[in-house]
């Protein structure tokens, strides 16, 4: 009833406002039929009194024009009737002829031929009396008007009524269709939050208007879905064990596998012959590394470490964890001009810059993109050779291999291939500078889901294809059809395990702030900023310098008591941009320090070098503050580390705006990193805020990643594929009992 009132209301109001102005107008036009009617009536008396009047004024004798007068007066409506004389004198006229109105008068009317009385209105028309061309006096013919009145009450009346039968009727319609519209709403609504969608079996369309919202509205259910069946019953947050149960009965145990180019341990040699295990810095190892742990599997990749070969059994595998082992690492070897092309080449100088605006220009070799496609390819034939069914679920990893995934397709054409990009991807006249552009599309679009981390990227993605590629995108559904099936593309926020396995054996706060400041030469009560990444140029370390800078510059109250420490893991050293940037930021550490720094303090402290996940943990949790400063970055792990590492509820995270974990860590201080000012005034935000505020915020960050950990990533991946996998099973079956020859009818 509230929602049928909504229209009729507004309705009613419009009506009545229609109705109020149009009733004057009615009046008028009624008036104006009414004088034009009484002119010719009054026009046609004249006429007809006209010859005897002529006559009695001729011949007195003949009869009396006073009685000629009465006796018409007698009509309807007609009031009465007198003659005036040429001279304008009233000569003779019927009893009621009012005194008011001598000839004089009578003969000034014009337009509209009243007269208002105190008896009422009257209407006067004054017409000649002739006799050939002589005119002998002026007739006036006066009608009673008070029937007008009358009659413009009783039409106002009816307007009114009609008006109201109007709203009414246009009520009762309004209500029905609206009661009828919401039923058929609330039935599509339940229909599609049931699963059975907007499609009957007949074919027709169950309520179309839902149609633009069927596709969110499954997604939501979806997730809401996935999240209810998998999560721990005990605990609110998933765990491995959830990715473990959809293996188990979404996925009835199919097998996994993983490609990328980075793997999760290395194996180096130090001196004495000595091989320790590596955990390379890496976002992408940081996030599935315990997703693999979790689904085991094989992960394919490039075996880069010195004494890999050494670890590795017959068939390049070796199990891992090395205390506790759950899945294996099957090792590619790369030559080193394939790693050169490859890796350094198309993907670390072609696609990394191109996919980042960190104004660093892509370079793309014709060699370099052969050796990314043979290299492609060699991955692609691994996982054939490691597919122990003819339809695993392989998770392409980042940029290193946007064509393995078509590759696989062909070789597996029943495979579940998972891509997953963990940069951003550029807008399409970024993109279009690729000179292999379609191929590095065609390439990607082999897979049946496609992963970025924010919707931003996807979008992107719809752009590029849409610009470059003769295929269907369709972002209702979030898929892109380019020859044979088509690509789910869709928004997975990448992020890491909770709790974090590196801070299972941390002391307490307080004895990690100790033991670091102990460590770096600090005064036990000196304030600490951190900075944890590998050494590229999409990190933004030198701007971050430069903020330090300019805090100490225009807040001396920190000089000596501020120190920042940068630690950052070298990476790709052998390209030109990386050794210019680790030129770049020693020198920029090492000015600021001679500007700043005395005997005992120096405010930028920098280690360039590889770091534990347990160093690194320990390093956060004695940090006042952590400041991420990308220039461009799909995620950023390093934020969400920070936030899990302070179960203290104490820290601060200064997070640049283009990092896609800003999207999701709204309490961070959120800042421009190219904005040396706004950063150094954050900073120093940060360093007085009060410790009541850091908790409010660190609280909700941190129930944030809690919640969106990396198994729910990974989670929802999984699912997506096993409901896929499991509508592709529905569909060939159906196909197949269609085409089943069906005895003797054949
Ligand atoms: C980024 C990329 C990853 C890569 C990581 C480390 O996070 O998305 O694919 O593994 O950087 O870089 P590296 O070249 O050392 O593997």
């Amino acid at each position: 009833m509230r929602l049928s009132l909504r229209f009729i209301l507004p309705l009613g109001i419009a009506l009545a406002a229609i109705a109020y102005a149009v009733v004057p107008l009615v009046d008028r036009l009624a008036l104006q039929w009414f004088v034009r009617d009484l002119d010719d009536r009054s026009a046609i008396i004249a006429r007809g009194l006209n010859e005897r009047l002529v006559e009695l004024l001729r011949d007195p004798a003949g009869g009396s024009i006073v009685g000629l007068f009465e006796r018409t007066v007698r009509q309807e409506r007609v009031f009465a009737i007198g003659l005036c004389t040429p001279q304008g004198t009233l000569a003779y006229a019927s009893s009621r002829f009012p005194s008011q109105v001598d000839c004089a008068r009578a003969l000034a009317l014009t337009d509209d031929h009243m007269v208002a009385l105190a008896e009422g209105p009257l209407h006067v028309e004054v017409t000649p009396v002739k006799s050939g061309s002589a005119r002998l006096g002026s007739l006036v013919v006066m009608h009673d008007m008070s029937f007008v009145e009358r009659r413009s009450d009783e039409s106002r009346m009816y307007i009114v009524y009609l008006f109201a039968g109007i709203v009414a009727v246009v009520a009762l319609i309004t209500v029905i269709i609206a009661e009828l519209s919401w039923r058929g709403w609330v039935a599509g609504f339940k229909a599609l939050l049931s699963g059975a969608g907007s499609t009957r079996e007949d074919g027709t369309t169950r309520v179309p208007e839902l149609r633009p919202i069927e596709a969110d509205l499954k997604a939501l259910v979806r997730d809401l879905e996935t999240e209810r069946s998998t999560r721990d019953d005990s605990h609110t947050v998933w765990a491995p064990e959830a990715l473990r149960r959809i293996l188990r009965e979404d996925l009835k145990g199919d097998e996994i596998l993983i490609v990328s180019n980075r793997e999760p341990y290395l194996h180096v040699r130090r001196e004495g012959n000595v091989i320790d295990i590596q955990r390379p810095a890496s976002g992408l190892v940081t996030a599935l590394e315990p997703v693999m742990r979790a689904c085991s599997g094989t992960w394919i990749a490039h075996g880069a470490g010195s004494a890999d070969r050494d670890a590795v059994d017959q068939y390049d595998r070796v199990m891992v964890p090395p205390d506790k082992p759950a899945y294996r690492i099957r090792r590619v070897w790369l030559s080193k001009e394939e790693e050169q092309g490859y890796y350094y080449g198309f993907a670390n100088e072609g696609l990394w810059p191109l996919c980042h605006i960190a104004h660093a220009r892509p370079v793309f070799r014709a060699e370099d993109w052969e050796q990314y496609k043979a290299v492609n390819r060699r991955f692609a034939d691994v996982v054939v050779d490691e597919a122990r069914s003819e339809d695993p679920i392989v998770l392409v990893q980042d940029y290193h291999f946007a064509l393995a995934p078509r590759m696989i397709r062909e070789r597996l054409p029943l495979a579940t291939i998972i891509t997953f990009w963990h940069i951003p991807w550029p807008n399409p006249e970024v993109f279009g500078i690729l000179p292999w552009r379609e191929e590095v599309l065609e390439g990607m679009l082999g897979s049946s889901i496609l992963g970025f981390h924010t919707q931003f990227h996807c979008n992107n993605f719809f752009d590029t294809v849409d610009r470059l590629l003769e295929a269907r995108v369709d972002r209702e559904t979030f898929t892109i059809s380019y020859g044979g099936e088509p690509t789910e593309v869709r928004r997975y926020p990448i992020s890491i395990e909770w709790p974090p396995a590196a801070l299972v054996n941390q002391p307490p706060v307080e004895d990690c702030r100790r033991r670091v400041r102990e460590r770096l030469n600090l005064p036990a009560d000196a304030l600490l900023g951190v900075g944890v990444d590998r050494l590229d140029y999409t990190k933004g370390i030198l701007e971050r310098f430069l903020a330090v800078e300019h805090l100490l510059e225009t807040k001396p109250q920190w000089l000596g008591r501020y120190s920042f420490l940068q630690i950052a893991a070298p990476s790709r050293s052998s390209l030109d941009e990386y050794q210019n940037l680790e030129h770049r930021v020693r020198a920029a550490a090492q000015r600021i320090n001679g500007r700043f720094g005395r005997p005992g303090y120096q405010p930028i402290l920098l280690l360039l070098e590889h770091h534990t996940a347990e160093q690194v943990y320990e390093i956060y949790r004695a940090a006042e503050l952590c400041y991420v400063s990308s220039l461009h970055d799909g995620m950023n792990l390093v934020a969400k580390e920070f936030v899990a590492a302070r179960e203290d509820e104490q820290g601060v995270l200064l997070l640049s705006q283009f990092t896609g974990a800003a999207r999701e860590l709204v309490e961070a201080l959120i800042v421009n990193p190219y904005d040396i000012q706004q950063c150094a005034a954050a900073m120093d935000v940060a360093l007085s805020m009060h410790p009541e505020e850091q908790r409010a915020r660190m609280r909700a960050m941190r129930h944030l990643v809690q919640e969106f950990n990396v198994y729910r990533w990974a989670g929802r991946m999984l699912i997506d594929a096993a409901r896929m996998r499991h509508r592709r099973r529905v569909l060939s079956r159906v196909r197949s009992t269609r085409l089943a020859p069906t005895g003797t009818q054949g």
